[in-house]
């Protein structure tokens, strides 16, 4: 079954190519397990999401936590976006790539008094708060930098994106965000504070979310939210739904986002103020793979097992979600289809890519693409077992750039050092 989920991977002559570059071209230069990604596909889909909403005045902020490569970024920011960052780290990274701190967003459930005092002092956009304690500790830290702190403060709407649990986010048994009710509270508390401008209202109800009625439910309740404020004389300037929009690994069916547009665009005009967004996978997922060469093949009576080197230090998601993720070989070699787990080399028997997977006969060599790894791939990867983290590539056409290179033995020391001297 040969599923590559976008038109920028695609077979010619038997061979998956990047565009208009041979996968099999970039291993043999840059070895593998290696990560691939298209410029176009990012460009394309940006531009897609900006269409569909193109009526109603709006700002799309990348959550770069689904792929925070510098390049990758770059071409986002680029093309008009904002960036949601998640952590100081992320900020950092952000800025890294010359970003106006006016396009930053500032996001996340536990902000240290570090990281707020990070994002006020760049003058980032806005903060969002999940917290009461989160509120009156960034309205201190405002009052010692002597600033006006930009706040929105996101809203849990109690409503189910029908989702994987671990990454469901908008149900109140959630850690994220605080209840409409309570919000209101917040808002009018917070509205007295002296370093604090409340700017906004906010929702993230969850991730790779393929209905659209959750984000037609979650945005009516925070409509009702946003207008009970306006009568008690609280304005904000902008309303973010968040990220979450769904795509397709498997055989989902998600929704257009023209009909996520044809949706929402009706309750946003009534609003009239500047709406947000923040998509990462919708962005990133498709457009990017993870290559990995076959080491060894085996079978015992029960399986047959394709151990890469491509592991779940890469792509982690098939071992802690139980993710589905499409696996192609990178040249069809015309061989009889067989049952394999695609297993990685890392000692847990939760390293694996794929089980139980209808793949082409394949034999130590054979290059393999784990597809849908341009989002949570790479960011998530680890240096478990002293594994080097891969390379990553952007292809652009019949080009491409090396945006980072293969770890090297010595970035896994760091600057850990053999100690011989104790200290006091
Ligand atoms: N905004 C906020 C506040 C978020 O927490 C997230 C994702 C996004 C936006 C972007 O969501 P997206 O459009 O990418 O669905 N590691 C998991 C996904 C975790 C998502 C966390 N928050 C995975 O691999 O499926």
């Amino acid at each position: 079954m040969l599923l590559l989920n976008s038109d920028v991977f695609t077979y010619k002559n038997n061979e998956l190519y990047c565009e208009e570059i041979k996968v099999s071209d970039l291993t043999t230069k840059f070895g593998t397990p290696l990560f691939i990604y298209s410029k176009k596909f990012f460009r394309d889909r940006f531009l897609k999401y900006q269409k569909a909403f193109e009526e109603i005045n709006h700002t799309i902020f990348f959550a770069t936590k689904s792929n925070f490569n510098l390049n990758v970024m770059k071409i986002f920011y680029d093309l008009g976006a904002g960036i949601d960052v998640n952590s100081a780290g992320e900020l950092f990274r952000a800025l890294k790539i010359g970003a106006d701190p006016k396009r930053l967003i500032l996001t996340g459930v536990g902000k240290t008094k570090d990281e707020i005092k990070m994002g006020l002092e760049n003058d980032v956009l806005l903060i969002k708060a999940e917290s009461p304690a989160e509120i009156y500790t960034i309205n201190k830290i405002a009052e010692e930098l002597n600033v006006k702190a930009r706040v929105a403060i996101r809203v849990n709407p109690n409503v189910d994106p029908q989702t994987h649990p671990y990454i469901t986010t908008g149900l109140v048994q959630s850690k994220f965000g605080i209840p409409a009710k309570e919000a209101i509270e917040l808002y009018i508390e917070a509205s007295k504070m002296k370093n604090i401008q409340l700017t906004g209202i906010d929702m993230h109800i969850g991730s790779q979310i393929t209905k659209v009625s959750p984000f037609v439910d979650s945005v009516k309740k925070l409509a009702e939210v946003y207008f009970e404020l306006k009568e008690l004389g609280i304005e904000l300037d902008h309303f973010d739904i968040g990220g979450g929009m769904g795509v397709v690994y498997k055989d989902e069916n998600p929704f257009a986002i023209e009909e996520l547009a044809e949706n929402l665009i009706p309750i946003f005009k009534e609003l009239n103020c500047e709406i947000m967004f923040e998509p990462g996978r919708y962005l990133t997922a498709n457009g990017g793979i993870l290559a990995t060469e076959v080491i060894y093949t085996k079978s015992n009576n029960e399986k047959n097992f394709i151990v890469v080197d491509g592991a779940m230090t890469d792509v982690l998601r098939p071992s802690i979600y139980g993710a589905y993720h499409n696996i192609q070989p990178a040249k069809i070699n015309g061989e009889n289809d067989i049952v394999a787990d695609i297993v990685g080399p890392v000692c847990e028997t939760g390293d694996f890519l794929a089980k139980d997977r209808e793949i082409q006969k394949s034999e130590s060599g054979d290059v393999l693409a784990v597809m849908t790894a341009g989002a949570y791939g790479m960011v998530m990867s680890s240096n478990y077992n002293a594994r080097r983290r891969p390379p990553e590539i952007v292809v652009d056409k019949n080009k491409f750039y090396v945006t980072r290179s293969r770890e090297t033995y010595e970035h896994l020391l760091y600057d850990e050092n053999i100690i011989n001297e104790l200290h006091d």
